[in-house]
């Protein structure tokens, strides 16, 4: 909203801006200008945001990330969502408070993660950072992967003095919940207790029926 709104004055101050005779665009060119503007605003406003977290986002929030995105590429939607992921701070108990320290930020994904998700094509390409204020406006679906990680949006949220989910247009989920193959309750941490395959197994699941979801709430 807030990027469609500066957006959308930068539009209008290109459309009204008043040049002397030889310095200025055309009539013609400030309309094309102001239409191109307009449906670029226009993209961005319509993207459906859809941000994975989890505890330190180098092994399951940064796989959902991109198993979700390479899902929403095979349906053709790329230009139809901003897809991301983050962490809550990695075991950081300050992480969300000012000049707050996350555990692994600006970190490639676990090693381990990232060559059980090549077994299967998939890339890991993002780099750890902890859930943003920001977020909350920017993401429509914050998908938690266990309840430690909802609690902590939540604990985060309430900090930020975010507004409530049906103000805000966002939702806080669990990712298990979208799972339709398995009957699981969370998606576990992999990260001390091993099982990365299985972990992926859940991920897969989960951003099949999370994509399908979105769809139909959204009509895409
Ligand atoms: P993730 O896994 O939350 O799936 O990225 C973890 C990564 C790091 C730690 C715990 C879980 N840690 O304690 O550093």
């Amino acid at each position: 909203m807030g990027a469609a709104r500066r957006a959308g004055g930068r539009t209008g101050m290109a459309a009204g801006t008043r040049r002397g005779a030889g310095g200025g665009p055309s009539l013609a060119r400030r309309s094309r200008l102001v239409l191109v503007r307009a449906s670029e605003s226009g993209a961005r406003e319509a993207k459906v945001g859809v941000i994975f977290v989890c505890l330190g986002n180098i092994c399951r929030s940064p796989t959902a990330e991109a198993v979700f995105a390479t899902r929403v590429e095979m349906a053709g939607l790329e230009d139809a969502f901003d897809v991301d992921s983050c962490g809550t701070g990695g075991g950081s108990s300050n992480w969300y408070k000012p000049g707050g320290f996350s555990y692994h930020e600006g970190e490639q994904g676990d090693p381990r993660m990232r060559a059980a998700a090549s077994e299967r094509g998939i890339a890991i390409t993002s780099r750890s950072r902890p859930l943003r204020e920001e977020d909350f406006a920017r993401f429509q679906y914050i998908v938690g992967m266990d309840e430690s990680n909802l609690g902590a949006i939540t604990l985060a949220a309430t900090e930020w003095q975010v507004p409530p989910p049906e103000e805000g247009g966002y939702k806080v989920v669990s990712m298990a919940d979208y799972c339709t193959k398995h009957d699981v309750a969370k998606v576990p941490d992999p990260y001390y207790a091993g099982g990365f395959d299985k972990v992926i197994d859940l991920l897969e699941d989960a951003c099949e029926g999370l994509l399908g979801e979105i769809q139909k709430e959204r009509g895409l």
